[in-house]
């Protein structure tokens, strides 16, 4: 795992993005796993400077990584919003491309094969970007989630109805209790695996996922057994690191040829 610590949130925004820039200039038909929620908002408003600046992504596909299951289609906070308003639209990708769990459909569990055979169709995600929750998990992988799971129906965690009822006004009631998520098992298959996180709220996460024993208790720790894991967070989210000096050692005396 590569452990980049950044001064503050646009800053990791602007370290993922390079990262996102370099694959689609290596790859103009690059898949993308997109992921919603703030963290990731700096990284997309920073791609968003690259496109102005030429960067073609005319050819990108995206997958989001999860949708809430109950909202009616076209509610401003479910993902498929979220996303054409802060990823396709933003980074001006077409819209064919961009594919996010149908949440809203009659056959919930056709719809999880579905979007699986999707990727699979797709040749697979080149990087998927990832968020944590204060509660360790990513995708809406919450603790106690198989570590090889593919894309199907969770439960959502009381701590992550809490954390994301800031989405719904403040109101608990309105937050759904289920989603659709990419397994763990399915994030695992991207080709890299870029988290991104920042603030004080995140710290123990990080630490846990980057420091801590791999384990369901805390789902992000499987990015450990990822061969390409990029993991980019601001000082806050960085706090409770032991190991920090090597990872700014590494990351100040990275080989040429990785430049
Ligand atoms: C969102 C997602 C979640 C979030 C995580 C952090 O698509 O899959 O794992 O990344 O809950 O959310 P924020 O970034 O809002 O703190």
């Amino acid at each position: 795992m590569e452990i980049i610590v950044a001064a503050d949130p646009e800053a990791v925004g602007h370290v993922a993005a390079h990262r996102i820039a370099q694959l689609v200039r290596r790859k103009p038909n690059a898949v993308l796993g997109v992921a919603t929620g703030s963290s990731p908002v700096p990284t997309y408003q920073a791609l968003e400077k690259r496109v102005r600046d030429g960067l073609d992504v005319s050819r990108v596909s995206a997958f989001a990584l999860d949708e809430y299951v109950g909202l009616t289609e076209g509610h401003p906070q479910s993902y498929a919003e979220v996303v054409r308003r802060d990823v396709t639209e933003r980074l001006g990708l077409d819209p064919e491309r961009v594919h996010v769990p149908k949440g809203h459909a009659e056959d919930v569990p056709a719809a999880c094969e579905e979007y699986e055979d999707a990727i699979r169709s797709a040749g697979g995600v080149d990087l998927q970007i990832l968020g944590i929750g204060s509660n360790g998990h990513i995708g809406f992988n919450e603790p106690s989630s198989s570590l090889s799971g593919r894309t199907r129906v969770k439960t959502l965690t009381p701590t992550t109805r809490r954390d994301n009822a800031r989405f719904f006004d403040d109101d608990l009631s309105k937050v759904p209790t289920h989603c659709i998520t990419q397994g763990i098992g399915t994030i695992l298959d991207a080709d890299v695996a870029l988290l991104v996180a920042s603030g004080e709220g995140k710290a123990d996460a990080v630490a846990a996922m980057a420091e801590g024993p791999v384990g369901a208790f805390c789902p992000a720790t499987a990015l450990q057994m990822h061969r390409r894991a990029v993991v980019v967070v601001d000082e806050a989210a960085a706090s409770k690191l032991k190991n920090r000096e090597y990872y700014d050692f590494v990351r100040d005396n990275r080989p040429i040829w990785q430049l």
